[in-house]
């Protein structure tokens, strides 16, 4: 049976104490052999008669239980599998809740979700006060809220100071946890966790330790949830996301009645809230950030990198800088860049200018002058160069320049050192034949600005080896980045894909809709930022140029830039004053070809549509291999919706993809 052992109950006297270890895996969760296990365990300990009270722990260093397995989460599809599978944890809860004797959470490590729900359901919890322990409910992060007892049980535990870190999914170590009611007792990292739960629980059946839990008042619960409510809207910026709407619901309603009636309460509305696309689109994003928290997982089996011994950035301009910055704040690496001898002052300032920001909030592990330390700048190729094993490359965007200078580094650094461009619109291979040896070369493709976005492309040329790729990610594991990996193309993938959003956007406007309506209706898909706010931050003439090159012609743009307007940063004008409101003078320059108003819905459904068109091309033709690649990259590179797990995935969950192309992109 797979389930053996998973709860293993060991009697030591009087004293039951119960391993917690799902075998196979890193953590402890609720797979369906542990949920079997479970019930197992239950039948045991109910017919044990010799038991005075029970103490779990758990098997696995670092982790208690870390709750629902999302994988059989994101299975759930019909209203009433779903009810049936929370019937089982409530009532196994309830088993538990009514042994008749004391049981006790012995916790060290994550102590999550529906583990946590577990260890609400036990009469007292105990904790190591140890860096790895970690409690909390952070489903509402997920797009779901705790609907195994926990909108119930937790309120009923510390009373309404339960919302907010419901609400935000708070993560409490040890210590805060105890601080609130969480934790009855905290033991500290040198001591015996099993032995002090023991005791705990002798002393509670004993009678000389007596757990009170003192009653809460819930009658304000109306009003405070309708600021709990107000609150989740702020943050979502009037975005109605199922998850912590229905479990602020849960609690209102819940608390009013008894435990009982509050969980079927919770029920119906988890069952809901599990079953909404955003739930699904969360978790789909969840598991995505999982793939990227560790690029090193993306190299090839085995693979081991050759350590970067030094990088060197070619131009400290915008990016170089921003580059070096992730380096140093980053890694130990040393970092050498070159640029012309007035560039280097000016660009050194900026980086410490930042780094200082980045200490005062207390975000670097070394002091400043550390960090600057390991920064050498140069107008030379002098013996800095040496044992350079990494060149970033990002001078102009002009292939004349990137010529003279790949020339020029191929003769300072060795044959084996890999040469990586930041270029955003220069063909790869046009590139490479600069480089001896263009499988050493790739492009590095950041984002800007570099130190606060998380995202870079590794693009592969047409003669790049797996080697550099996997060298590479190796590189952006240290630097903490997330990777997107692809092949040449216009736009790589995320400028690929944001572009109909700029494009349908001046569609919008010259069919008739405001500027204003325009971005609205994409803030309320959950867009950080309207389509034509991003085209005046980003530079009318940037957007104009990128249209141009791909043989469109965007009357609109190009007024505003023969107007002189490139943006309101660029050139002080743009489509906004500053003040952030349009600018009057602007709609004189936007041609109406057609009277043709579109609702919200029908200009985000048509972006959608084009994006997720655009990213089936990017499939077809190989450019990236996997689905996932695009959702990251529009996630992490444009803040697509964490709630709707990417273009894809959301075209997918709404029945588009299907639509489109007879299939979705993720099967199923
Ligand atoms: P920038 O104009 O801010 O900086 C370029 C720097 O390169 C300047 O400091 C210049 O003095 C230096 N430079 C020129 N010739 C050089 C040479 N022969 N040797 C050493 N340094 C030299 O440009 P930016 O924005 O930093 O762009 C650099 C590269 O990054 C370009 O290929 C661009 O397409 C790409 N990129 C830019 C992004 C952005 O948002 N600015 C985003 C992603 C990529």
């Amino acid at each position: 049976m797979a389930n053996v052992g998973i709860f293993e109950l060991k009697k030591e006297g009087n004293i039951g104490v119960v391993t917690i270890n799902v075998p196979g895996q890193p953590m402890n969760t609720w797979t369906e052999d542990a949920i079997s296990a479970f019930l197992s365990l239950l039948d045991d300990l109910e017919n044990a008669s010799d038991l005075k009270g029970v103490v779990f722990i758990s098997g696995k260093t670092g982790n208690f239980h870390a709750g629902a397995d999302l994988n059989m989460l994101n299975k759930m599809t019909g209203k009433e599998d779903t009810a049936k599978g929370l019937d089982i944890f409530h009532s196994a809860f309830k088993r538990l809740e009514a042994l008749g004797f004391p049981t006790m959470a012995a916790i060290e490590g994550h102590c999550l979700g529906g583990g946590m729900e577990f260890a609400l359901a036990c009469t007292a919890r105990i904790a190591k006060d140890s860096r790895l322990t970690q409690i909390g409910l952070p489903e509402c992060s997920l797009g779901i809220f705790p609907g195994a007892g926990g909108t119930q049980r937790l309120p009923r535990l510390i009373g309404m100071a339960a919302i907010e870190p419901i609400l935000r999914g708070t993560i409490l170590p040890a210590v805060e946890a105890q601080k609130i009611g969480i934790i009855d007792r905290l033991v500290t990292e040198h001591e015996d966790l099993s032995a002090e739960a023991k005791k705990f629980l002798e002393e509670i059946i004993s009678g000389k330790q007596v757990i009170e839990r003192p009653a809460h008042d819930f009658t304000p619960i109306d009003a405070v949830a309708e600021m709990a409510r107000q609150g989740v809207l702020k943050t979502t910026r009037g975005r109605v996301i199922p998850g912590p709407m229905l479990a602020i619901k849960s609690m209102q309603d819940g608390l009013k009645v008894s435990l009982a009636e509050g969980l079927e309460i919770e029920k119906n509305n988890f069952v809901e809230a599990v079953l909404s696309n955003q739930a699904k689109g969360s978790i789909h994003t969840f598991f995505l950030k999982t793939m990227s928290d560790k690029p090193r997982s993306l190299m090839s089996k085995g693979f081991q990198p050759t350590p970067i011994k030094k990088v060197a950035i070619l131009g400290f301009g915008t990016m170089g800088r921003g580059i070096a910055i992730d380096v140093l704040r980053g890694t130990q690496i040393p970092v050498v860049v070159k640029d012309v001898a007035q560039a280097l002052e000016p660009g050194k300032a900026f980086v410490k200018k930042i780094l200082d920001g980045m200490a005062q909030k207390n975000k670097l592990k070394a002091p400043v002058d550390d960090l600057m330390n390991r920064l050498i700048v140069t107008s030379e190729y002098g013996d800095e160069f040496k044992d350079v094993n990494l060149v970033i490359e990002a001078v102009f965007e002009d292939i004349k320049i990137k010529e003279q200078v790949y020339g020029e580094i191929c003769k300072t650094v060795s044959d084996t050192c890999i040469i990586a461009t930041n270029t955003s619109s220069i063909p790869m291979d046009s590139m490479a034949a600069f480089v001896t040896g263009p499988e050493r070369f790739a492009g590095l493709h950041f984002f800007s600005p570099v130190w606060m976005m998380q995202l870079v492309e590794i693009v592969r040329g047409a003669k790049t080896s797996q080697e550099t790729v996997d060298n590479l990610l190796n590189f952006v594991d240290n630097i903490r980045k997330r990777p997107v990996i692809c092949r040449d193309n216009p736009g790589f993938v995320v400028n690929a894909v944001l572009f109909p959003y700029f494009l349908s956007a001046m569609e919008f406007l010259e069919a008739g809709n405001t500027i204003e309506e325009i971005d609205k209706a994409f803030v309320q898909f959950g867009m950080p930022v309207g389509p034509i706010r991003l085209t005046d931050e980003v530079g009318i003439d940037v957007c104009f140029n990128v249209l141009k090159g791909r043989g469109l012609r965007q009357d609109t743009l190009r007024n505003l830039v023969e107007a002189g307007r490139l943006g309101l940063k660029k050139s002080g004008k743009g489509f906004f004053l500053a003040d952030g409101t349009v600018d009057p003078d602007v709609l004189s320059l936007i041609p109406r070809k057609a009277e043709q108003k579109a609702t919200d819905e029908e200009m985000q459904s048509k972006v959608l549509t084009h994006m997720i068109t655009v990213g089936k091309d990017l499939l077809d033709r190989s450019i990236v291999d996997d689905p996932r690649m695009i959702d990251l990259g529009m996630i992490w590179g444009t803040g697509f919706p964490a709630d709707r797990g990417g273009p894809l995935k959301w075209g997918d969950l709404t029945g588009l993809s299907k639509e489109l192309f007879g299939k979705t992109f993720y099967g199923a």
